[in-house]
């Protein structure tokens, strides 16, 4: 679907399937310092990485709808998991130009790797999507890719253990998987998985390099909104709006330690 020239000074529309995504955020806020951003975390119905894929599609739809209202003039699919199951059928829905995670780091991996092995991390449902290995290949990359799914590390970090010994160890055996494959990159394919980098890179071998998902699609949509002229030119300070469908238990301790600071204008969208 050809998508609608954006316009200027709009915000940019940011989606997880809950606070997660925050991590994505904090980057683009870094990288992007004169644009507005909307949040839209899905909180009723975290997490979408044990979802099947035609349920994270739907529930996907409804905030891309959110969006469309809401005349955004981009919308960044923060969620690895919807990124890898559901971006395509929404790039053929929605008129909006969409980034999806998952090929900005590919991209930047394919630059930086020199064994041409690359590891990606991630939930059940996007490692078993295969959406890394398909975009490795369909850029005729000619990398090896091993993907191992790590699902114990979403409930370790939300609980706030993502620096200690228990992490620590489920780290290791997840990341066995990787000893023999010669990696010297590792994607960190998973919201989540920046806050425990420090862990995983605790037990891998020093010269792999952890790539975040946040700063490689950030790079992606900085260009585009340049080459596009799309840049906000006015002179109003940047500003964030945060959109959940649900206030879970936990959720000001999680959202601080995603964002590195506290959310302020939280809105309740209900769920429809
Ligand atoms: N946001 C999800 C992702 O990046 C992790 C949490 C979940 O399973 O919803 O895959």
């Amino acid at each position: 679907m050809e998508t609608i020239k954006p316009s200027q000074n709009s915000p940019i529309g940011i989606f997880d399937s809950g606070l997660g995504g925050l991590t994505v955020l904090k980057s683009l806020e870094k990288i992007l310092p004169n644009e507005s951003f909307l949040y839209f975390g899905d909180t009723a119905h975290v997490p979408y990485g044990t979802k099947s894929a035609e349920t994270v599609i739907r529930y996907s739809q409804h905030i891309m709808d959110f969006f469309q209202k809401h005349e955004t003039k981009a919308v960044v699919i923060a969620c690895n998991t919807a990124s890898a199951v559901a971006y395509q059928q929404l790039q053929q829905i929605y008129k909006i130009p969409l980034f999806d995670v998952v090929t900005p780091s590919v991209e930047y991996s394919i630059n930086i790797t020199k064994s041409k092995n690359v590891g990606v991390v991630g939930t059940f449902s996007t490692i078993q999507s295969n959406a890394y290995t398909k975009m490795f290949k369909k850029l005729g990359s000619g990398c090896f890719v091993k993907e191992v799914p790590c699902p114990l590390f979403v409930p370790i970090i939300e609980e706030g253990w993502a620096d200690t010994a228990i992490a620590k160890n489920i780290a290791e055996t997840y990341l066995k998987e990787f000893q023999d494959c010669n990696i010297d990159t590792l994607i960190l394919g998973c919201t989540h998985y920046p806050i425990m980098a420090n862990t995983i890179q605790d037990v891998l071998s020093k010269h792999i390099e952890l790539i975040y998902s946040g700063k490689t699609v950030g790079i992606k949509l900085k260009e585009y909104l340049k080459n596009q002229n799309c840049e906000n030119s006015s002179n109003t300070s940047q500003s964030v709006k945060y959109y959940v469908t649900d206030f879970p238990q936990k959720f000001d301790e999680l959202g601080s330690r995603f964002l590195g600071r506290q959310l302020n204008n939280v809105t309740h969208i209900p769920i429809v």
